[in-house]
């Protein structure tokens, strides 16, 4: 079965307003969009229930961030299992901003990604170098120890439920989009990793999504690399352009 694309909108901390999240949500509920790709989009906490009742089926909606317990004394924590019984199918792990703005480890990164496929959610998973890692020709090291963590955390089987997002961190908000062969190479080394340290199957199903400045004007490129299986997108997930990377794939109609 060939890998469902996929794209997802990362609003991060954005956007400041109900007004301004109803704003976003009906561009996307007006939009012809390719419906062949799986589209999450991922709001602040206190807008998914809201923004889920609004917005149309077909768009899922992820949080941005889960804790590893179930329930219990940890103030300003989200539990799992809370968000699945909130009906919200996906939760991003590992951001690079959570993982540097607010320490998370890999392991506590695993650990979370455990509690999350234990729970039912989907999760997407983050990884990536930063700009002297890669120089110094770390990143493919770097990346696999980050997945190291996870791969010992859940079973073969919990991977169906784990979309990978490579977004290498020097490519974060910075304009500085990674070539479409630069994503590709790493993207075809995460498989290799996958299928080494997982199985063959796993490292086929897997979709590998690309984060790092994606827009309408570099993702049709992007898109057409073989291990690119879809996008995490940032600041033009908040324009009116994310229709049109949601659409990269799509085949045009012949006239
Ligand atoms: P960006 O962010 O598209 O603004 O670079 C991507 C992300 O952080 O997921």
């Amino acid at each position: 079965m060939p890998r469902q694309f996929f794209v997802g909108g990362n609003f991060k901390l954005n956007p400041t307003s109900r007004a301004q999240k109803q704003a976003l949500v009906k561009v996307l509920n007006d939009a012809d969009l390719d419906l062949n790709t799986e589209i999450v989009i991922s709001p602040p906490s206190i807008y998914l229930i809201p923004l889920k009742e609004i917005v149309r089926k077909e768009i899922k909606v992820a949080a941005q961030n889960c804790y590893y317990k179930d329930n219990g004394a940890f103030t300003g924590e989200i539990s799992a299992g809370q968000l699945a019984d909130a009906g919200i199918p996906y939760v991003i792990l590992g951001h690079s901003e959570r993982r540097t703005l607010f320490h998370e480890t890999s392991e506590e990164v695993a650990q979370k990604t455990k509690a999350a496929v234990a729970a039912g959610l989907s999760v997407i998973l983050c990884v990536g170098e930063t700009l002297q890692e890669r120089e110094s020709g770390a990143t493919t090291k770097v990346v696999s120890e980050q997945l190291d963590a996870v791969v010992k955390a859940i079973k073969e089987e919990d991977w169906a439920k784990v979309v990978i997002a490579y977004e290498p961190v020097w490519a974060i908000g910075t304009g500085k989009v990674a070539t479409s062969a630069q994503a590709q190479e790493t993207h075809l080394a995460i498989r290799e990793y996958l299928t080494k340290a997982v199985s063959p199957k796993v490292a086929e199903d897997t979709r590998i999504i690309y984060g790092g400045s994606v827009n309408a004007g570099n993702c049709k490129e992007l898109s057409l690399q073989p291990d690119v299986d879809g996008f995490l997108v940032g600041g033009a997930s908040l324009k009116p352009e994310f229709v049109d990377i949601i659409n990269a794939k799509k085949v045009k109609a012949k006239v």
